[in-house]
């Protein structure tokens, strides 16, 4: 290992639009050395999110911004090359914020062991990690789903859409995905079991949701806001349950649009719209994984990851996901 270097992607600019590959470093360093307490990572697997787009700005949300020079932050897994640790085995598989690079230091507080027995080791930052467990807790605890609700979920082919969809089926609801192309709607009417789904790119929202939710909707898992949410708030049932996940057609606005319109329509049909992070069910997610696991196994639910191979590419695929280019979740094969 000696003579092997870490490669590490840094936060070169805040980008005002949509991030440009300038404005990430891609760097080669020595490899850092664990000190009493600590240990070294190898990084398997990154994960691309969405969120980190927020964590390019220089603005305080519910985490600090990347430093201009720092590395990105990200989810990875990895094995333990050393241990200093009492803790922690050399070969160990291990998950947590560990950045855009391919080795990473920990003292352990910020990673956990992952359960090989539950998935392939790339699940647990994906389908069985922060992604499916979006899907998992913002759909059921959120979205209280009750057997015959009509369901809308957007971003239906990706990470989290793909999920809730497909747990929205186990809980005995119909589901409609919209989705940004043709390939990704035959995906999850046709692989996943949707009972329909709208090519927001293509169709008319309001006109396509009237269509396959004549009854209107009951539950909206909402990942992108924007027209997309305006069309299917148009038309909730009273009693309406609206999980607030992501926003993403706002994420690389100069200013958000003011979406969704029509608010008042949560007064008059006596709904709720709520939003949520993850982390808040972060004492449930080792139920959520053992639930979600059982699941795969029994053929009930499905995943669809996009991989690419290499860390370098990992700013052009960031980037893409922002535009749509992903299917499925998003991931970069480091090793
Ligand atoms: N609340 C939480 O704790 C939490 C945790 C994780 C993720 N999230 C949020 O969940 C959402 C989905 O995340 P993910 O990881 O599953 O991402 P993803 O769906 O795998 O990838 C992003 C997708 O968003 C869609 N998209 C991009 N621009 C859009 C636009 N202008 N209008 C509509 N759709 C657009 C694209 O799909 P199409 O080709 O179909 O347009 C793209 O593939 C994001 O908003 C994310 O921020 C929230």
């Amino acid at each position: 290992m000696s003579d092997e270097i870490n490669l590490r992607i840094l936060l070169a600019n805040r980008p005002s639009g949509f991030p440009k590959e300038s404005d990430f470093i891609i760097e080669e360093s020595s490899i850092p050395i664990p000190e009493e307490g600590e240990i070294l990572i190898q990084t398997e697997w990154l994960s691309l999110d969405p969120y980190m787009r927020g964590r390019m700005n220089d603005q305080k949300s519910y985490a600090d911004p990347v430093a201009i020079g720092e590395v990105m932050v990200g989810g990875a897994v990895g094995r333990v090359v050393r241990s200093r640790s009492p803790i922690y085995e050399i070969g160990d598989v291990v998950e947590g914020r560990l950045g855009w690079q391919a080795y990473a230091i920990s003292n352990g507080s910020d990673i956990r062991k992952v359960n090989l027995d539950l998935g392939p080791i790339q699940t647990s930052i994906g389908i069985l990690g922060m992604p499916g467990l979006t899907a998992y807790f913002g759909f059921l605890d959120v979205c209280e789903p009750i057997p015959g609700d009509t369901v809308v979920v957007s971003a239906a082919s990706g990470a989290v859409g793909q999920v809730v969809g497909q747990i929205a089926k186990i809980m005995g609801c119909r589901v409609i995905g919209t989705v940004g192309s043709d390939s990704k709607l035959s995906f999850v009417v046709d692989e996943l079991g949707f009972d329909a789904a709208i090519n927001y790119k293509k169709q008319d929202v309001g006109n396509a949701l009237d269509v396959t939710c004549p009854n209107g909707i009951d539950i909206y898992f909402d990942n992108v806001g924007g027209f997309v949410t305006d069309a299917v708030m148009d038309r909730i049932n009273t009693g309406a349950r609206i999980s607030v996940c992501g926003q993403i057609s706002q994420y690389n606005l100069p200013e958000p649009e003011f979406a969704p319109r029509n608010m008042s329509i949560l007064t008059r049909k006596q709904s709720k719209m709520e939003g949520f992070l993850v982390t808040k069910y972060q004492s449930l997610f080792d139920d959520g994984r053992i639930r979600m696991a059982g699941w795969i196994k029994s053929g009930e639910l499905k995943y669809r990851e996009y991989v690419v191979e290499g860390l370098e590419n990992a700013p052009r695929t960031f980037i893409g996901m922002l535009n749509g280019e992903n299917f499925g979740k998003t991931l970069v094969k480091l090793v």
